[in-house]
């Protein structure tokens, strides 16, 4: 049956379709997590799972697992997904594809006849992004015991509005134990995000890891004074402190690796008047490097800039750790099951390291787990002008059809 193959066009309609909810303002997407938008788009997967004869079951944290049963009752499941929710200003791919192919693979078997032995489950884990509520992944997080479901509920939007709380307006509070069950693989499919594929005219990315994040939240403080009457030398500007401090993170990381990134994203000042001199700044840090000692020794020369900011400028810091994510290997035999899928079918492929945090993380540290990489326009990711081509999609859904039958054995 290796001539098994995706409706293209089908999958194609389908992210079509997606995109259409919660549309962003430029041709992408705001579909953030637990809005009424996410809503909206969780719904359609569900009614499209429910089609295609799929068991629909939602865990306490949100999680959805649509289930393909297999022949052998008992058999640990071979699970597949990503991701519905988006950044402020997504793209319509960035973990819709995953999701979306994973639901493909269900139909296509389903058009096939094909039985496999174990269930086939299509997942779309909650808050993959972070972007709504901190950290990000906490859907994966929980269900792999990494997160406390309490944590996860607990956390809170710029609003201030609770994520438990959010979730059960939105309806997508379910009673499922939000916990590990024995799986016996997971594979995630998911646009590259970087350029790497596109430059190498490679078709298909066989996701080795997934490097090391670290999220800090640092908050700098000064003194509130007269714009007016305030002599420059006596100045404790929180914002001018905290600019030298993004120019530090830049500089420090561009000399200390060339595979390493750091990211300022979000930048808030208090109290923000035209005549006042701002005495808050609060600002997150992003940064990731592929291996960890390298991610240590670039935490400690950050931090040791931005201290040298403040104490140089008179200003407090705290620069809190609010997550971190450790490199991750896949498994040998499930990159080498990527790799047989990629071969067979023709296309072109290399190994590559994910520069992104996928919800793979997660499922890496209960079940052997792998990723699928498709190029993306540009690279371009994070951005409502994230492309892919509808062969390109194809292309990915049809490695993971393939993988997943592998997994999942024909009964
Ligand atoms: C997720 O999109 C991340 O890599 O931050
Ligand atoms: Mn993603
Ligand atoms: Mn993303």
């Amino acid at each position: 049956m290796s001539e098994l193959k995706v409706n293209g066009a089908r999958l194609w309609a389908s992210l079509e379709e997606m995109a259409q909810i919660g549309p962003g303002v430029a041709g992408g997407n705001r579909r953030l997590a637990l809005t009424d938008e996410d809503k909206a788009g969780r719904d359609r997967f569900v009614a499209w799972a429910r089609e295609a004869g799929c068991e629909v079951s939602i865990d306490q944290v949100g999680n959805i697992f649509a289930r393909r049963p297999g022949t052998d009752a008992a058999a640990e499941p071979v699970l597949a997904g990503s991701h519905l929710d988006t950044q402020p200003t997504g793209g319509r791919y960035d973990g819709v594809f995953g999701v979306l192919a994973a639901l493909e693979a269900i139909r296509s078997l389903n058009d096939a006849g094909l039985r496999t032995r174990r269930a086939v489950e299509a997942v779309v884990w909650t808050n993959e992004e972070g972007s709504r509520f901190q950290p990000a992944m906490n859907g994966s997080g929980v269900f792999a015991g990494v997160m406390a479901l309490q944590t996860a509920y607990d956390a809170r939007d710029a609003a201030g509005l609770r994520f438990g709380d959010e979730l059960a307006r939105i309806g997508y509070q379910g009673d499922v134990p939000a916990r590990a069950r024995p799986i016996h693989a997971y594979l995630e499919a998911h646009i590259e995000q970087g350029p790497i594929l596109e430059v190498e005219g490679k078709e298909i990315g066989i996701v080795t890891g997934i490097q090391g994040i670290k999220w800090f939240k640092l908050a700098v403080r000064g003194f509130n004074a007269h714009a007016g009457t305030t002599p420059m030398e006596v100045r404790r500007d929180a914002l001018v402190g905290a600019a030298r401090m993004v120019d530090a993170v830049d500089r420090v990381t561009r000399a200390t690796r060339p595979d390493a990134v750091a990211t300022v994203g979000m930048f808030s000042v208090s109290p923000g008047s035209i005549n006042v001199i701002n005495e808050q700044v609060s600002l997150s840090l992003d940064l990731r490097c592929p291996d960890g000692a390298g991610l240590s020794t670039l935490e400690s020369k950050v931090r040791a800039a931005c201290e040298e900011v403040a104490e140089r400028m008179g200003l407090g810091l705290d620069f809190e750790e609010i997550w971190y994510a450790p490199p991750t290997a896949f498994p040998d035999p499930v990159v080498g099951a990527v790799e047989r899928s990629a071969v067979s079918l023709g296309y072109t492929a290399r190994r590559i390291v994910s520069g992104a945090g996928h919800d793979a993380k997660y499922l890496a540290d209960i079940c052997p787990t792998g990723m699928i990489f498709i190029p993306c326009k540009g690279g371009v990711s994070h951005n409502e002008a994230e492309r892919i081509e509808p062969a390109q999609a194809e292309q990915g859904a049809n490695v993971l059809l393939r993988t997943v039958l592998e997994l999942a054995e024909r009964a």
